[in-house]
């Protein structure tokens, strides 16, 4: 027997994360959504996975475009979160926000602490999700601090002596 909706959001808050903005190209339509469930998958060849619900606009515009970026936020970027997660800000999400173009086509945003540019290399079903894999072929890392998620809401590092 399964446990219930309650306890695997329990279970789910309970692991901490870093939050990033998922983005993909298809043809003329860029788009993206705020995802946390974000891994890195394989050394060699580079791989990475997203899990991303059956029911956003991002997962079948990366199912058409064939590629996605992972940009992880910044501790100074929980506005940009907030506006990739809501659907009252759907379709300007984009709008006066500094970013470029990938070699694939998905948007990069500037001010992010990491940014993977892949190709998507597999899609495994999982329930009201889809897991995508992708290949980085092409990245960049800056050296700031990161956005934290735990239980529900964002945190920030503090180091421990
Ligand atoms: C901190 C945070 C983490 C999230 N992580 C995910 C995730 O890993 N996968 C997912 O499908 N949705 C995730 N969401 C929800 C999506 O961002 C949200 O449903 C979004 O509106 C989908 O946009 P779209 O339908 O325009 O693609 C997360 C939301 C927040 C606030």
């Amino acid at each position: 027997m399964a446990i219930g909706d309650d306890d695997f959001k329990l279970c789910m808050g309970s692991w901490v994360s870093g939050v990033t903005i998922l983005t993909t190209r298809s043809g003329e339509q860029i788009h993206g959504m705020t995802v946390s469930d974000f891994s890195g998958a394989s050394l060699s060849p580079p791989l990475v996975t997203v899990c991303c619900s059956k029911d956003s606009v991002t997962t079948g515009l990366i199912a058409e475009g064939k590629c996605f970026a992972v940009n992880v936020l910044a501790a100074d970027q929980q506005e940009l979160s907030n506006r990739f997660a809501s659907k009252k800000y759907e379709d300007v999400r984009f709008e006066g926000l500094d970013y470029s173009t990938a070699k694939t086509g998905a948007p990069l945003i500037r001010g992010a602490l990491a940014r993977m540019d892949c190709k998507l290399e597999a899609t495994h079903d999982a329930g009201d999700h889809v897991i995508y894999v992708g290949q980085i072929v092409a990245a960049e890392v800056e050296e700031r601090e990161p956005l934290v998620y735990w239980n529900g809401a964002y945190r920030q590092l503090v180091p421990v002596d």
